[in-house]
């Protein structure tokens, strides 16, 4: 069976895409390269075109004989949103609807929408579950909330199914080494981390100290790109065989700090970052835990790699092969 992957060239998808063959699945990727990696396709075919080309869309869906979609394809700064919200929407929000009227055109029913914690904003009460007040504060949540709510209507309307699966912080990577992160820029934290550990940055900043939390720096859930991609096949499964359309936050139900993941990185570079103190980013929360119990509950999804050792090592061993792959 195959399952287009939009975006499958990149961080999550291309682990998506891994998991998926593993399961059975012919991923076919489908991706502008804009962000993504050529090298990173390698579980089945890549279609190189770009979500507004319907044409190509369409043609790849007759082509490979698409059962189902999985839409990782957007563009994810939050920052950038703020500063540039027409390329968040004309991508996130227009492409998306192409790509969803396009598959419903080729009567394909099914799709795994990737959202994102975002959708809830300043998040008025811990741990977040799905029924939390949504009031996204940058134009990258809006623009994946703007989504579900399509997708919602085109259920009730069209029939489609579809699961929304909020992420929480990805991060970690493929422990055979044949896959991990690779963002340009880089602004993630364990990334960046890491990347300082190994003396390719000067510093990284700690953005903000003075939170209302047990060290003043802010609090995440991290979760392993495995577990993320082992989700996404789940929810795949779950609408094919009948399941009902859902929204699901992927995360642990565990927060661990900025100075938490310092920590965990020095200990396994066995280094000393310089870490400088810096303000606040904008927008960024203080704290942001996921009740991960709609996933745990419809998909029997329990996360098995996402210890903060486990996504720290992981991205190490990755990170250390990084120059040998820009090669590719
Ligand atoms: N951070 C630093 N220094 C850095 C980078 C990050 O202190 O150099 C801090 C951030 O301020 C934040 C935490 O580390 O407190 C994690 O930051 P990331 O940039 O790694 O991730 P975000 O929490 O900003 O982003 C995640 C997802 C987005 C999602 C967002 C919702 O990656 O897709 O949460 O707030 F939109």
């Amino acid at each position: 069976m195959s399952i287009l992957i939009s975006g499958g060239a990149g961080y999550i998808g291309s682990h998506t895409a891994k998991s998926l063959s593993r399961a059975g699945f012919e991923p076919v990727v489908y991706d502008n390269l804009s962000t993504g990696h050529r090298w990173a396709v390698k579980w089945g075919p890549l279609v190189e075109a770009d979500l507004s080309d319907k044409a190509s869309l369409k043609q790849a869906l007759k082509q490979y004989n698409v059962t189902a979609a999985i839409h990782f394809a957007a563009h994810a700064y939050v920052g950038e949103s703020v500063l540039d919200p027409r390329r968040y929407f004309e991508n996130n929000v227009i492409n998306t609807l192409h790509l969803l009227n396009t598959l419903m055109d080729s009567g394909i029913n099914h799709i795994v929408f990737s959202s994102s914690c975002a959708v809830y904003g300043e998040p008025q009460s811990f741990p977040i579950s799905e029924s939390h007040v949504k009031l996204p504060v940058n134009p990258y949540g809006d623009s994946k909330l703007f989504i579900e709510r399509v997708l919602d209507w085109y259920g009730r309307a069209y029939g489609l199914r579809w699961a929304a699966l909020r992420y929480f912080n990805a991060a970690g990577a493929d422990p055979s080494g044949e896959l991990g992160e690779v963002h340009n820029p880089e602004t993630h934290l364990v990334p960046r981390l890491i990347e300082a550990a190994l003396g390719r940055l000067e510093s990284v900043e700690i953005f903000g100290v003075d939170y209302p939390t047990e060290d003043g720096t802010a609090v995440r859930d991290y979760v392993h790109v495995l577990d993320l991609a082992e989700a996404h096949v789940a929810a795949v499964q779950h609408l094919l065989s009948g399941g009902e359309s859902f929204s699901a936050n992927l995360g642990t139900g565990h927060g661990v700090s900025v100075r938490e993941v310092i920590t965990a990185v020095e200990r396994v570079s066995d280094s000393t970052i310089n870490a400088k103190t810096a303000p606040r980013r904008v927008g960024d929360p203080p704290v942001l835990i996921a009740d991960p119990t709609n996933a745990e509950r419809i998909l029997d999804w329990h996360p098995r790699f996402s210890s903060l050792d486990n996504i720290v090592n992981s991205a190490w061993d990755w990170h250390c092969r990084i120059p040998s792959l820009r090669n590719i």
